[in-house]
């Protein structure tokens, strides 16, 4: 305590708002909107969740089909932002790619957008959901030198995205697998919202100076990326390369247990217990392994992994548990999902997080600035010396 305000680095106590959107706890628990999250993965689909997040309550059939057509039709980008993909290299990381197109949204769409007007935020809410999965589509093309494939209205939201992604434009009766459908609705669900996590801060902190919301939403895609956040599942992977073996694991816990590494996928700020969507993430990879008859040396590995690791005093004392990263790059790489993917498709699903609580943010009566405080421990005051007297 400093007596003007508390000393919180990493804001490990700090509550920076009031939200009615998501709710996490340290047992694991994860609800959306009073939704347990793992009723809605068996229940809903992805816009129903969708629906669910932006406006407080599950849709009924009609106001379901009129959302998703509305983002339908926002799924087309203006042929000027296709430009920009062109300035990047060949192999580019598709989230650079992401940071720069999403923020670029600002100048086609922030021009015409009031966002003192509720009618106007709801519809620049739409028109991210439509353009996220386009945009995220074209960087991986773009970054893997393939032609674009455009959206199709007659496909689902996801599949759509999986159709701009997997479309081979020499083959019309290409046809994106069903059950690829069925494992990314639940993919994205699991992805769109956790309270307050580093990337939704940044969005709200961005928003909070009444940027404009492309421009806010675009600094969650940058924060998301480090591997502290959304980044982890990358790195992860190359963990378990590393290891090679089961035999090794002993000796790579041991360097985790010395700090001379850490363990991608393992720990959370909130969930203390086990991440729900962990849990959720492990038993549809061992499905989806049964039903395609993969069979995964790594993930045998990070098996045993958590087996051996959740025996061990270091991490029951420090209570980590494996979180949501730590199987689901086992379960996009089962979907041919590239690795360089893997955090942009967590950044098209959280985009409905972030934009869910801008909505939020932005629909308070009296909205704050974000604007933490410092201790400064830098110079006193200090006597100017000219620079031809400096030594
Ligand atoms: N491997 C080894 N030690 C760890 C790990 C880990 N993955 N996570 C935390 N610890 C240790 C940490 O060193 C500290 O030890 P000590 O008490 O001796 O100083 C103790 O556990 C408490 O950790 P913390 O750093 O205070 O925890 P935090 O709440 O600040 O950080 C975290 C949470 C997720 C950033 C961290 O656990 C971590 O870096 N995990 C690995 C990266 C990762 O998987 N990130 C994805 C998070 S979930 C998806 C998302 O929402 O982004």
């Amino acid at each position: 305590q400093t007596g003007m305000f508390l000393f919180d680095p990493g804001f490990t106590i700090t509550g920076s708002c009031a939200s009615s959107i998501s709710y996490s706890n340290a047992k694991g628990k994860l609800m959306y909107r009073g939704y347990s999250i793992e009723e809605l993965i068996d229940k809903s689909s992805y816009m129903e969740v969708a629906f669910l997040l932006l406006y407080g309550d599950l849709p009924n059939q009609s106001e379901l089909s009129v959302f998703e057509e509305r983002i339908k039709d926002e799924m087309v980008v203006h042929e000027k932002l296709l430009d920009f993909y062109k300035g990047f290299t060949v192999n580019a990381h598709p989230m650079a790619i992401m940071c720069s197109v999403v923020g670029a949204l600002s100048s086609f769409i922030h021009n015409t957008l009031d966002i003192k007007d509720p009618i106007q935020r709801e519809l620049s809410a739409i028109k991210l959901l439509g353009k996220m999965p386009v945009i995220a589509a074209i960087a991986f093309r773009t970054s893997a030198g393939l032609p674009i494939v455009q959206p199709n209205k007659k496909l689902s939201y996801t599949e759509n995205f999986l159709h701009m992604m997997f479309s081979d434009p020499m083959d019309s009766s290409f046809k994106v697998p069903k059950i690829f459908i069925e494992y990314f609705e639940k993919i994205f669900i699991l992805h769109a919202d956790n309270d307050q996590g580093p990337s939704t801060t940044a969005v709200r902190i961005a928003g909070s100076s009444l940027a404009n919301p492309f421009a806010s939403i675009s600094a969650g895609v940058a924060s998301l990326w480090g591997p502290m956040h959304g980044g982890a599942n990358e790195e992860q992977l190359d963990v378990f390369t590393e290891i090679g073996t089961i035999d090794n694991i002993p000796a790579f816990l041991d360097q985790v247990k010395r700090k001379e590494k850490k363990l991608m996928g393992f720990g959370h700020r909130i969930y203390k217990n086990y991440d729900p969507r962990a849990k959720i993430i492990k038993q549809m990879c061992f499905e989806l392994f049964y039903k395609l008859g993969i069979q995964d040396p790594l993930f045998e590995i990070a098996i045993k992994l958590e087996e051996i690791a959740l025996k061990d005093e270091y991490f029951t004392k420090r209570n980590l548990y494996p979180n949501i990263d730590f199987y689901t790059g086992f379960l996009l790489r089962a979907l041919q999902i590239p690795r360089n993917m893997f955090c942009v498709i967590f950044a098209i699903t959280r985009s409905l997080g972030w934009i869910a609580q801008w909505r939020e943010m932005m629909s308070e009566p009296v909205s704050r600035i974000g604007r933490p405080r410092q201790i400064y421990v830098g110079e006193n005051l200090r006597q100017f010396v000219p620079i031809d007297e400096r030594k």
